[in-house]
């Protein structure tokens, strides 16, 4: 079966999903696109070169008349975020490209699902909703989804556990306004906040769990790595892949993706993370925890303040 991607935007991002994704086998075509055609063609050539050594896999960089057939095309284009500038900063700047690549990608790849990744990532996703024409429920926003892993990771290591056993996430803005909802977050079956202190698991930290640093280092972790290394991109394309690998697959998954709310939560027209079902056609449901009052304000303070950017960028 045909599995091809289309990426646009051969930055680090892009580049390093091209990577990820040959080196994973996940898909069997991939065309990167970039207006600065060289760096496609030299990002192109640079993983092609290495295919002879992964599962059979056709790399190239094309036009938007080459994604034709695509199952997936993920959006990397954009300004990426500078040290110390926040993901809302980049708004205006990326949203005009973000309309400048819809209409164009969209004639060539109407049945495809959209992944979208470039920051910020949400109200992007609500621009290509808003801009595209393609069904709400094949746009698809990375979202929190790299958040959620940072942290599982977090818990993991205080737990010494594996992160398969850890089931938390984050919920909101992939940015500042982003939250953990503790009261269902679970190792194994057991609530972390009420439990915590019970668990028996050799090498775990006792120390008391402190949430707000977990929560402190989910928030900061991009813009730390951004300062030191001056962008991130291997964490969130592994990030992407799961999403093409869930797309790909035969079972549905819940994921903290983003895409458009419906009512969920009280929330209505707005793109953001919340634990939505991720299948083959795109989203096609949510499972829904309850949280407590104190989580649902915050979700929705997390939707005003994406309510608020969008009102302010003209899209
Ligand atoms: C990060 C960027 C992708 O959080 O926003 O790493």
């Amino acid at each position: 079966m045909s599995r091809k991607v289309t990426v646009i935007g051969a930055g680090s991002v892009g580049a390093t999903i091209t990577y990820t994704l040959a080196v994973t086998g996940l898909a069997s075509e991939v065309v990167v696109i970039d207006i600065n055609t060289e760096k496609a063609l030299g990002e192109a050539m640079d993983v092609r070169q290495g295919t002879p050594f992964c599962a059979p896999i056709k790399i190239y960089a094309g036009t938007y008349e080459d994604a034709a057939g695509s199952d997936i095309v993920i959006i990397t284009s954009g300004l990426p975020r500078k040290a110390g500038q926040s993901r809302i900063d980049l708004a205006q700047t990326n949203v005009d490209i973000i309309k400048e690549i819809a209409p164009e990608i969209v004639k060539h790849a109407p049945d495809a699902v959209y992944i979208l990744v470039s920051n910020p990532v949400d109200v992007l996703t609500y621009t290509f909703c808003k801009v595209s024409g393609i069904p709400e429920s094949r746009v698809i926003g990375s979202g929190t989804l790299l958040d959620t892993a940072r942290l599982r990771s977090r818990l993991a290591e205080y737990l010494a556990i594996s992160q398969k056993s850890v089931h938390a996430y984050v919920l909101g803005e992939h940015g500042d306004s982003s939250f953990v909802p503790w009261s269902a977050a679970r190792v194994g079956s057991a609530n972390i906040l009420r439990h915590y202190g019970e668990f028996n698991i050799e090498g775990a930290v006792k120390a008391e769990l402190n949430t707000e640093e977990i929560e402190q280092y989910i928030r900061t972790s991009g813009g730390k790595i951004i300062a030191r290394k001056g962008a991130t991109f291997y964490a969130i394309a592994i990030s992407v892949c799961h999403m093409v690998d869930c797309v790909f697959g035969s079972t549905s998954r819940v994921m903290t993706v983003s895409s458009m709310l419906h009512g969920e939560y009280g929330i209505d027209d707005v793109c953001l993370s919340i634990p939505f079902v991720l299948g083959s056609k795109g989203i096609c449901g949510t499972v829904l925890p309850t949280l407590t009052d104190d989580e649902v304000a915050k979700l929705k303070h997390s939707a005003d303040v994406l309510k608020d950017v969008i009102k302010q960028v003209k899209l």
